[in-house]
């Protein structure tokens, strides 16, 4: 057995190590500086109560990108120098988002032993490569993010950091080779376990929905179906699930080599990223040439994004999350008894709370981040939640789970055509939209992003809109001058959530304008960017009326965006006379 000894390193505190909604982002060059990643994984260990380092197992792996490999390795040494039992790698370090959740919650390594926690390195959607972004969050025993009493303790220890431990001669392990390498320290043995990336994560999807169901479905002549990975984690998990399980031809995979780079794109499933998907299903500009495929699914670098279309046919993830909830029960086994409650951040559209009214379940509308609807599962209070992000999930794990969401499509398809697969008309992701809209209204939704804003431009539009909501009647005069025919704002406020569970509160969770008909404009800044200020832009419109459903958002939506824009003088403040984004 290989030794090592401990190094105890001098270092110092360096500034902006504040993690954001999901850990810390930076460019790569950042995280390369000497002692940066060291100074940040030491605040972290020094921030779990000692049984969850002394002794423990812990995961490291991510979405791939950049740097990963040389991070892992510095992560093992400094796991190993700080009393840490056993470190789990997906191999070549690639473990999805969701698949470390499930990781941490279900998987038993070859010793018996349970994992406590997880290293996970991405930066999500953000671009990768040497001079893009690399990233890294803690997750907790639960599979969720760290709460912010540990991410806080985590900044506050990265402030006054003067060593780290590390075992400097422990040789690199190999991480592409699947098996355990043992290594013998002062205290003790230190395991690597390298694991297969796919294997616990495909056995939890196997228990959540009827895969028979849906290889029915695949199989079907009157389907078809496209995945993109765009080079994200997404792709190890696609082939054993979607080909290999499922029976989808190989041809229906898109980008689902996952690369350092992610092939040079932006991993974030979205119709402005998602280039390709979004030709091949017919919603491009330049469409692919041939008949789109009725279902077309995307994900992010790390996976647990997703953004679901139908043949030349978006679905908002608004209305994703609504429409799941609605047919849950029906369509997937793991929900058969019954859901214990909805939730959805507060900037995704109100289209959940209509379908939780009607089939009387728990609602909550909890602040931007997975981490709130960790805690509202964990008390058993919630099933099923999602985003506007394109973030869609369920309480099978605590993390929002890309391919999860696809399952879950597919299954509501395959029971909704369960007389009509092998011929007869399919019901399509269309109808289905459709037809959720006839029975419950419809969300007209839009987002704007004002991307690499000036961070203090971005700051003074938001205290300028704050400002304005001490005059209700100067805000009604202000939008009443713009659109006429635009409703009133019934109220306004900055919003803030108490957790029902740990009664603690967060503020300042995004301005929002409600309307007397039930629109909603909201204001927030972005709290996942690495440079200078995003600034999203939420505009929703409600339409209970089932034959005024079918209009074209953009249309439907003009006269609020306009009012949206002049009220926040958006751009006289960040000089821009478009956003970066629209979905
Ligand atoms: C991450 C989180 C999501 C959140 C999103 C918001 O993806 O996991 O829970 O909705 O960030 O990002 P933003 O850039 O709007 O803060
Ligand atoms: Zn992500």
């Amino acid at each position: 057995m290989v030794m090592f000894s401990v190094t105890r390193k001098q270092s110092a505190p360096i500034d902006g190590q504040k993690p954001g909604t999901s850990g810390l982002r930076k460019k790569v060059k950042v995280f390369m500086q000497p002692h940066y990643l060291q100074n940040f994984v030491q605040s972290t260990f020094n921030a779990l109560t000692k049984d969850k380092v002394r002794g423990a197992t812990l995961v490291v792996s991510g979405d791939g990108r950049y740097y990963s490999k040389d991070a892992i390795q510095i992560i093992i040494k400094m796991a190993a120098a700080n009393g840490v039992r056993r470190i789990w790698v997906g191999q070549n370090g690639l473990l999805s988002t969701p698949a470390v959740s499930a990781v941490i919650r279900e998987r038993v390594g070859v010793d018996g032993s349970k994992a406590s926690g997880a290293f996970i390195l991405t930066a999500s959607h953000n671009p990768g490569g040497p001079h893009e972004d690399f990233g890294i969050k803690y997750n907790m025993e639960n599979g969720g993010p760290a709460p912010e009493g540990i991410t806080d303790k985590i900044y506050e220890n990265t402030k006054t950091i003067n060593e780290y431990l590390i075992a400097e001669d422990l040789p690199d392990v190999d991480i592409a080779a699947i098996g355990v390498t043992s290594f013998g320290g002062p205290e003790g043995q230190f395991d690597v376990e390298i694991f297969d990336s796919a294997s616990d994560y495909v056995k939890l999807m196997k228990s959540i929905f009827d895969f028979k169901s849906i290889r029915k479905l695949l199989s079907s002549p009157n389907f078809s179906f496209c995945y993109d990975a765009l080079h994200g984690v997404g792709g190890a998990y696609a082939k054993p699930i979607f080909v290999e399980e499922l029976g989808a031809q190989e041809s229906s995979l898109l980008n689902c080599t996952p690369k350092e780079d992610f092939g040079g794109g932006h991993p974030d499933p979205n119709l402005t990223y998602a280039k390709e998907l979004v030709a091949r299903m017919g919603l491009g500009k330049l469409d692919s040439q041939g008949e789109p495929p009725e279902f077309g699914a995307a994900a992010d670098g790390d996976a647990d994004r997703n953004m679901v279309l139908g043949k030349r046919f978006f679905v908002t993830p608004s209305d994703s999350v609504a429409i799941i909830a609605a047919n849950a029960v029906e369509s997937i086994p793991y929900f058969s008894s019954g859901l214990k409650g909805v939730a959805r951040s507060m900037p995704t559209s109100a289209a959940l709370d209509v379908v939780a009214k009607h089939l009387k379940l728990k609602f909550f509308e909890v602040p931007t981040g997975w981490k709130f609807f960790g805690n509202l599962m964990d008390a058993g209070l919630c099933s099923i939640c999602g985003e506007e992000s394109f973030g869609t999930g369920s309480d099978h794990i605590r993390e929002k789970d890309g391919i999860w969401a696809v399952l879950a499509w597919l299954s509501i398809i395959a029971y909704k055509n369960k007389e009509n697969l092998s011929g007869g008309k399919l019901v399509t992701v269309e109808d289905i939209v459709r037809n959720h809209w006839a029975i419950y209204g419809r969300h007209y939704y839009t987002r704007y992003d004002y991307e690499n804003v000036d961070a203090g431009a971005a700051k003074e539009l938001m205290a300028y809109l704050v400002k304005l909501q001490s005059s209700l009647p100067e805000v009604n005069k202000i939008v009443k001058g713009i659109h006429s025919d635009v409703s009133n704002v019934a109220s306004a406020d900055e919003f803030e959530y108490k957790d029902p569970v740990d009664g603690s509160i967060s503020k300042h969770q995004g301005i929002r304008y409600l309307f007397e008909d039930g629109s909603r404009l909201v204001f927030r800044l972005s709290g996942t960017g690495s440079e200078g200020a995003t600034i999203r832009l939420y505009i929703e419109q409600y339409e209970k009326d089932s034959s005024k459903t079918g209009r074209d958002s953009q249309e439907a939506l003009a006269p609020l965006v306009d009012v949206a824009l002049k009220l926040s003088k958006m751009q006289e403040f960040t000089g821009r006379s478009a956003p970066t984004v629209i979905t």
